[in-house]
């Protein structure tokens, strides 16, 4: 069986051809980076509009690597929210319209769900794993106890963690997105070079939630101070970032702790979503997992920014369980997973 996924929420307009067995037949993306880079973050209207200039070529592109007509194509996946809902709409009336002129079965994919089971396209992880969620927009702790169900531990109560390292970035006028710049800086400074705030230290009653503004207050404070020089950037992207592991670290192994006690039969841990590409965090987590004899997943670096092959494999895990949509679902700017 072979699925074609549709990803447009943001500002990849990405798609890919992905079979029942695991394998990536096709994987096309196009980055607007540049289109948006003059306005220092995603313009909604300019990215719906690149979405819908350049879908159908990829969708041919993807179609011709994989050596298939578009008749090959048993299930059509799209994402269908959360996130930029023009984008959305547009990713998911040409899933309608492709599977309602095949006569396909059409599959309506929620984005963080997408980011969720794409380590299973990879790896065999069975239910129930603890899922860190880590993107430009989300931070969040899970129990995914099987496909559709989600129950949230806990979430940021201000910035997404890739939100933080965008706003860093921008202050230090490198290019967006911002993670991976910082990270390259980060690689030539010394982490213990800046003493920065640790999230809600202390605050018991938040041991499973994020919170990463005051951080980024504190970093963008030291950036204005008038000492500070170019010289000084990876001493203090190192210790940003260092402290956003450090947090990302401790929430997770307070979640790892609170499921054994509740005997939870975990099978795993696994981190998604733009930021689990950064390098030293998944480090830290994968260390945190030896100590708590748990194995440890993480997507390859270059599939966990938004793709198409997660909205494709998580198309597919959706319809393998009966779970397909009706030509009349709403695409959606929000759209909680435990809302799934
Ligand atoms: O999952 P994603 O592609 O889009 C959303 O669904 O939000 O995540 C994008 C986010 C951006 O904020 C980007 O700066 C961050 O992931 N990111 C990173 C790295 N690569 C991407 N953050 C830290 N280190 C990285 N290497
Ligand atoms: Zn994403």
């Amino acid at each position: 069986m072979i699925v074609l996924g549709i990803e447009t929420s943001c500002d990849e307009t990405a798609v890919a051809l992905v079979t029942d067995d695991r394998k990536l037949l096709a994987h096309e993306l196009y980055s607007q980076v540049k289109a948006h880079s003059r306005y220092g973050g995603v313009v909604p209207e300019i990215a719906a509009r690149a979405h819908l200039e350049r879908l159908e070529m990829l969708v041919d592109a993807a179609c011709l690597k994989a050596g298939i007509s578009l008749q090959g194509v048993d299930v059509v996946a799209a994402t269908g929210g959360p996130g930029l809902i023009g984008g959305v709409i547009v990713g998911t009336v040409a899933a309608k319209a492709l599977a309602l002129s095949l006569n396909k079965p059409y599959v309506a994919v929620n984005h963080l769900e997408a980011h969720a089971l794409m380590p299973r396209f990879i790896d065999d992880i069975s239910f129930p794993f603890l899922l860190l969620l880590v993107s430009g927009g989300h931070c969040q702790l899970l129990l995914a106890r099987d496909v559709g169900q989600y129950e949230i531990m806990g979430s940021t109560m201000d910035d997404a963690v890739g939100e933080a390292f965008d706003k860093v970035a921008k202050k230090l006028c490198l290019p967006l997105p911002g993670g991976p710049h910082v990270e390259k800086l980060a690689r030539e400074g010394d982490k213990d070079a800046y003493n920065l705030p640790f999230p809600l230290k202390g605050k018991k009653e938040h041991s499973l939630n994020f919170s990463f503004s005051g951080l980024k207050t504190a970093v963008l404070n030291k950036i204005d101070d008038p000492e500070f020089g170019e010289n000084d950037m990876p001493n203090l992207c190192a210790s940003f970032q260092e402290v956003v592991g450090q947090s990302l670290e401790d929430r997770s192994r307070y979640a790892l702790m609170k499921l054994k006690e509740d005997n939870t039969d975990l099978k795993g841990f696994v981190v998604s979503g733009g930021v689990a590409a950064n390098e030293s965090i998944r480090l830290k987590l994968e260390k945190m997992c030896i100590d708590h004899k748990i194995p440890f997943f993480a997507p390859p670096v270059s599939l966990c920014t938004d793709n198409g092959v997660m909205v494709a494999w998580a198309g597919l895990e959706r319809f393998n369980k009966g779970l397909i949509s009706p030509l009349d679902f709403a695409p959606r700017p929000r759209w909680p997973l435990s809302e799934l």
